[in-house]
């Protein structure tokens, strides 16, 4: 009977290194450790074994026994560690591996530019008043001095809404440009003290909306930065020198300033305000053509502006301009095109840090 004992183990042993799955696993405890097996018959026919011989054959099984089982567990164990070191090898996972860097936001080219100019008029006394971009024909128009039919109008055709209260003589638009933030920011300023209105000195910035045939230098939607200055004794003078120390603290201490003779219906006398290029120094090359670069409009504020600002014009003078911040971005960022502005398209957004 121990040379069955020895046989049986012997069996049981070379089959367990055969199993390779948790089916053979099963399988092969109930085929060697189960009721029915060879050991257990054993177990079941010690009765009929001689007294003398029982003691070892009993020992000796159960030695069998136990080592069929810690054989089995270190057969399992085995098998867990193989199928975790294949899938390790298959599914590969490098926890050292850097992670993706998240793509950090960046200011908007325009956005920049604003707050370089906000900088720089703030520090000559200028601080920041928003008016609304859904304007009536009247601010936007009429109370600047451009009547119903004005050929002034022209120049500035826009997106007009319909509205169901809507009042034919006044309907409602799209601003074209910041100047009617002039006559909100002058009547509220006189609505405190009508009788002497506070001196002003404002910068007005926001987008304004044109219907444009769009190319590369026009879009239907784009910023202006209004300026405003009203007070006692204002003269074109101020305007110049605001303007072209202006253009020193924003293109560098060489810069050079020109006013050339325009027309706007809410300035008078009224310029354009050049700047010398800076790309060239003002000796002409292909962004500017002749040395200067067109940045804005300017001129000092038409009395009848004034008057329907609530200021006395026999006693209030003041100049206003505006600037376009993109043009300035586009000169200094040397951008091509007007319309990537506004396409937040990230690989041009990218490009500014
Ligand atoms: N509003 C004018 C424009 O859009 C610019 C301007 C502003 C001119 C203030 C003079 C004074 O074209």
């Amino acid at each position: 009977m121990l040379d069955e004992l020895k046989r049986i183990e012997k069996a049981a042993l070379a089959e367990l290194s055969t199993v390779v799955d948790q089916a053979g696993l099963d399988g092969w405890r109930v085929t060697h450790l189960g009721r029915n097996s060879d050991l257990m018959q054993i177990f079941d026919n010690l009765g009929s074994v001689t007294r003398e011989e029982r003691p070892a054959i009993g020992r000796r099984a159960n030695e069998i026994k136990k080592a069929l089982e810690s054989a089995f567990e270190g057969r399992v164990s085995a098998l867990e560690q193989e199928t975790l070191s294949r899938s390790l090898q298959g599914d590969r996972l490098d926890v050292t591996l850097p992670g993706r860097r998240l793509a950090l936001g960046r200011l908007h080219p325009d956005t920049r530019t604003l707050r370089e100019l906000y900088r720089i008029f703030g520090e000559m006394g200028f601080q920041v008043y928003r008016s609304r971009e859904v304007e009536d024909d009247e601010h936007n128009f009429q109370l600047l001095n451009f009547p119903p039919g004005h050929p002034a109008r022209d120049m500035q055709d826009t997106f007009f809404l319909e509205t169901r209260t809507g009042n034919s003589s006044n309907p409602l638009l799209l601003r074209t440009h910041t100047s009617p933030g002039q006559i909100h920011a002058m009547r509220e300023a006189a609505s405190t003290n009508p009788d002497n209105p506070p001196a002003l000195r404002m910068i007005l910035p926001g987008m304004v909306y044109r219907v444009e045939q769009t190319d590369a230098r026009h879009e239907t939607q784009f910023d202006q930065v209004e300026g405003l200055a009203i007070g006692r004794g204002i003269r074109f003078s101020d305007l110049k020198g605001t303007l072209a120390d202006f253009a020193r603290r924003m293109f560098g201490p060489q810069t050079r300033t020109r006013f050339r003779a325009s027309f706007f219906p809410f300035t008078e006398p009224s310029a354009e305000y050049d700047i010398g290029c800076f790309l060239c120094g003002g000796s002409g090359c292909e962004v500017c053509g002749s040395g200067w670069l067109e940045i804005g409009g300017c001129g000092m504020v038409h009395p009848i502006v004034l008057r329907n600002g609530g200021y006395d014009p026999e006693q209030y003078t003041g100049f206003a301009f505006g600037l376009g911040p993109q043009r300035i971005a586009m000169l200094r960022y040397h951008i091509e095109d007007i319309r990537l502005f506004w396409q937040n398209d990230i690989r041009f957004l990218g490009q500014f840090s």
